[in-house]
C-alpha cells in the first residue's frame, strides 16, 4: 500500500551531534530517529553508521532485536491495540476489529493517507483500562464507534 504523505524531514546530524556523535549513543540516537521519523531508513542507517563508525551489520542487528524500531515505513501516528490477556478477556478482539473496520486496514498496515499505523502488542500496562488502545502516547478505554471519529479527528 502507498504512502502518499509528505516527507519528514529528519536532521540527521543535528541528532547525531547532540549525543557528540558517540558510539555508545547508538540505540538513544535510533529511539530519536526512530521518534522523529517514525521509521529507520536504509540511506540514514548507514549514514549513521559512518559518522558513528560503527559497522551497519552492527546498526541493523540492534534495529532488528528491539520492537521500538521499525525498518518499513509507518503513517504518521500509531494506533496500537493492546492484546494482551487481560484486555483479550474484555473483548480486545472485538476492539481490534472495529478500529480495523474504522480505517480500512489490518494490523501491520498503514492507511492510503499516511496517517495511520495499526499495531496489536500485548500489555500496555494499564490493564484495569481494558480494552485499551493508543494512538501515539495517549491511551483510550474502549472507545465506542461513536468515539473514533472524534478521537481520529484529533490526529492529522
Ligand atoms: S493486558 Fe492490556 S494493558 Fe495489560
Amino acid at each position: 500500500m502507498s504512502i502518499e504523505s509528505q516527507p519528514i524531514q529528519l536532521n540527521l546530524d543535528a541528532i547525531i551531534d547532540s549525543y557528540g556523535a558517540s558510539p555508545a549513543a547508538l540505540i538513544q540516537i535510533l529511539l530519536d530517529v526512530q521518534k522523529e521519523n517514525k521509521w529507520l531508513e536504509e540511506q540514514d542507517l548507514v549514514h549513521l553508521g559512518k559518522r558513528l563508525n560503527v559497522p551497519l551489520p552492527r546498526i541493523y542487528q540492534i534495529a532488528t532485536f528491539y520492537k521500538a524500531f521499525s525498518l518499513t515505513k509507518r503513517g504518521r501516528h500509531l494506533v496500537t491495540v493492546c492484546m494482551g490477556t487481560a484486555c483479550h478477556v474484555r473483548g480486545s478482539a472485538t476492539l481490534l476489529d472495529r478500529i480495523s473496520e474504522k480505517l480500512g486496514i489490518g494490523p501491520t498496515m498503514t492507511t492510503a493517507d499516511g496517517r495511520f499505523t495499526l499495531l496489536s502488542v500485548n500489555c500496555m500496562g494499564c490493564c484495569a483500562l481494558g480494552p485499551v488502545m493508543a494512538i501515539d502516547d495517549t491511551y483510550f478505554s474502549n472507545p465506542s464507534n461513536a468515539d473514533f471519529d472524534d478521537i481520529l479527528n484529533r490526529y492529522q
